[in-house]
């Protein structure tokens, strides 16, 4: 089928293109290239603003069967101290692209939503149903987000499936991100420089694997799992002085991080429950914790050695 895939030049965005070429499919990438550097020579890519309304008539000739949409912002940071520039990528740019796919009569949006939507969960892991309490303007947007898809379902009937992806890591990720903390661990040990661990290292996040994720859009892209939030995660939680002893064990480096004054802002604790996934897509992470920090770390140290810091 033909699939649009947008932030196609980011981290996972890029990885999904990959896995969708190598699936059959015919895939045109959108990106503005402002964080993602990740272009194939053989995949068209526009490069322009998803929230640009010249992205309708493009999308209306390439009349794509389904769209995953992937470009944002993507730091909660950012979004704090400029919360409208978050809201003009992320809802103007969401509603663009259902816009965009709805007039072209495209069958079905995949939206990329974040676990940063649950807020402070009353429990964990959490389910997909839990209540949303974004605690951030970005976890506001991709709200929004979702409440558009669901809104275009409703009033036009175009599909959608919500992916709310866990941190996810893995080879081409940039420190900026959202789980950039298993980067920036993983180039600070092979530098050998001091690595910080923020509060008492008792804080948990839950890991998937981007070669994972990427498998839930796969998936996604087809008919199962309409008009559903799907969480995409292990349901593990792992803890900041765990996932430091795992990144030094990767890389064969020493587990020896300071300690610093937790972070104003930051979630105690968070995992997702994967449950409705498996039972909509058939969908579960295979790759263990262990295994993916150590791609992840062969892929840091080839990167290093092409392009030394
Ligand atoms: N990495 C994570 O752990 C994580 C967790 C939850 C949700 N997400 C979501 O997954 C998606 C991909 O994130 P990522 O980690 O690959 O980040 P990324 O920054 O690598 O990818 C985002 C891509 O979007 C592009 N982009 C940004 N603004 C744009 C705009 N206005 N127009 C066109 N392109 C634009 C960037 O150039 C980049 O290539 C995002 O929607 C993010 O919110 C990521």
């Amino acid at each position: 089928m033909r699939v649009l895939v947008t932030g196609s030049a980011g981290f996972i965005g890029s990885h999904l293109v990959d896995r969708l070429v190598a699936d059959g499919h015919e895939v045109v990438g959108v990106d503005d290239l402002s964080s993602g550097s990740n272009v194939r020579d053989d995949v068209e890519l526009w490069e322009m603003d998803v929230a640009d309304p010249a992205l309708l008539d493009r999308v209306a000739a390439f009349a794509p069967d389904a769209a995953c949409h992937l470009a944002a912002q993507v730091s909660v940071r950012v979004s704090v101290g400029d919360p409208a520039r978050d809201a003009r990528v992320n809802v103007l740019g969401t509603a663009n692209v259902l816009e965009a796919v709805r007039r072209a009569g495209g069958r079905k949006v995949v939206f990329t939503s974040s676990c940063a939507v649950y807020g402070v969960p009353d429990a964990l892991p959490v389910p997909a149903d839990a209540p949303l309490r974004p605690a951030s303007p970005y976890a506001a947007s991709k709200t929004s987000g979702e409440v558009y898809c669901g809104m275009y379902r409703a009033l036009h009937g175009l599909d959608y499936t919500v992916l709310t992806l866990a941190n996810v890591y893995g080879p081409r990720q940039t420190p900026e991100g959202e789980a950039g903390v298993v980067s920036i661990f993983t180039d600070a040990l092979l530098a050998g420089r001091p690595t910080r661990v923020f509060g008492d290292g008792t804080q948990t996040r839950d890991y998937v694997y981007v070669g994972d994720v990427v498998d839930a859009f796969a998936r996604a892209v087809g008919p199962d799992g309409g008009g559903e939030r799907l969480n995409v995660g292990t349901g593990r939680q792992t803890t900041d002085r765990e996932l430091h002893a795992l990144v030094a064990a990767a890389v064969g480096a020493p587990d020896d991080p300071e300690f610093a004054p937790p972070r104003l802002g930051d979630l105690p604790a968070m995992a997702v429950d994967p449950a409705r996934t498996r039972a909509a897509l058939g969908w579960t992470a295979s790759v263990e914790l262990r295994d993916g920090l150590a791609r992840t770390a062969e892929w840091a140290r080839e990167r290093a050695a092409v392009r030394p810091a």
